[in-house]
């Protein structure tokens, strides 16, 4: 039975199911969906119901908000868009990206393009360019009488198509420093570059738009939507970009070749092994091709072989593709697989295993 107490007998569309997910995640009504959106609620009920009546770039964006949020990322960056007049807008400073209110916004012209792609900024020593860079950073959590130090003084550099581990105890800020260095998180004191783009003095619109454009995410628990496919799990985010279903659907099949599953491009994630899980997550990372890539975690959730294997592929990817990666593990056998180790304690960088990592001058 339907909500408005009717029965139909056609199954939802994954489409339509994410469409009124999301709707009713931010706790819209169908009318005050439709307010908000621009689109009558009647079209909007039908698109719910049956969201082939829609075309693929028209009915996206609701639930690549969803999608963005259930990554963890901002989705305001993906709201202006080519032709979304009316479309839920950009929160204003004060309210989360779950709280949108009525759009006065004119569309812009596809993707945002505040900032230029990254560059490769050379190494004062001639040595490959450096991708990451952390001066002094700081970061805190809660309030004088109970604050927590997460990040003090952290110093890095971490040289482009490098391949990085960081490991240090539980609670030591490992989390804190991927969320910061990769602009997730803003920061206290300090300042971040990456590919010679400052990130720490970049408004969140701003900063999230560059990590849609420039980063890819893989999670512990691998974030992938259930009702989705792998092979769409994996073209969600060129579709949040901008790239039309036909490119979309060739590249995230590319990308899953890569990571060895094209076999399994039609199968939900509750079809597939945990490792098999976090490999579409790591197809879906690499499909809009990013510079670097942050891993939290990655195989925190896999028993020891299937960590091996996520991890031989993340060594393999980095090989092939030319990408830095960052990626947080607990496992002392990984850090030996990696180029380089970060190793933390109480918030700060207490040793560094290799050249292309290395504590900045003044640090
Ligand atoms: N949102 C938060 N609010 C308060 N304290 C936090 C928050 N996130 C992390 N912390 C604290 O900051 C410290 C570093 O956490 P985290 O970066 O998650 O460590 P790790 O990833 O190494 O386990 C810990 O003491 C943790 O309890
Ligand atoms: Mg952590």
């Amino acid at each position: 039975m339907n909500a408005d107490g009717s029965h139909d007998d056609r199954p939802k569309n994954h489409t339509g199911q994410l469409l009124e997910n999301a709707r009713r995640e931010l706790g819209l009504s169908l009318e005050e969906a439709a307010r908000r959106t621009g689109i009558p609620a009647g079209i909007l009920g039908a698109l719910e119901k049956n969201a082939s009546h829609s075309s693929g770039a028209f009915h996206s964006r609701v639930f690549l908000r969803n999608y963005a949020d259930s990554l963890g990322l901002d989705g305001r960056a993906f709201y202006r868009r080519r032709g979304t007049e009316g479309w839920i807008e950009e929160p204003s400073s004060q309210s989360t990206p779950s709280q949108s209110t009525a759009s006065q916004d004119a569309p812009s012209q596809d993707v945002p393009t505040q900032d230029a792609p990254p560059r490769d900024v050379p190494s004062p020593n001639g040595q490959p360019p450096i991708m990451v860079e952390a001066r002094g950073v700081y970061k805190s959590y809660g309030a004088e009488d109970f604050i927590v130090h997460a990040l003090e003084d952290v110093s890095l550099r971490i040289e482009k198509g490098s391949l990085v581990a960081v490991m240090g105890p539980s609670g030591c800020g490992k989390t804190t420093l991927l969320n910061v260095l990769s602009g997730l998180d803003e920061i206290e004191r300090g300042e971040i570059f990456v590919a010679g783009e400052p990130l720490h003095a970049m408004n969140d619109a701003r900063r999230t738009g560059y990590r849609a454009r420039h980063m890819g995410f893989v999670f512990q628990g691998f974030n992938l939507m259930p009702v989705l496919s792998a092979v769409e799990n994996v073209e969600l985010p060129l579709l949040v970009s901008g790239a039309g279903l036909a490119v979309a659907r060739k590249r995230a099949l590319e990308v899953l070749e890569q990571v060895r599953l094209a076999d399994r491009a039609h199968h939900r994630p509750n079809q597939l092994s945990g490792g098999q899980q976090q490999r579409v997550a790591i197809a879906r990372a690499l499909a809009g091709e990013p510079t670097i890539v942050w891993a939290d975690e990655p195989t925190g959730n896999l028993d020891s072989d299937t960590s091996r294997e996520v991890l031989d592929l993340l060594l393999r990817l980095n090989r092939e593709n030319g990408q830095t990666f960052v990626v947080v593990t607990h496992d002392p056998g990984v850090g030996e697989l990696m180029d380089r180790i970060v190793r933390m304690e109480d918030g700060r960088i207490v040793g560094q295993a290799g050249g292309p990592v290395e504590v900045a001058p003044g640090a």
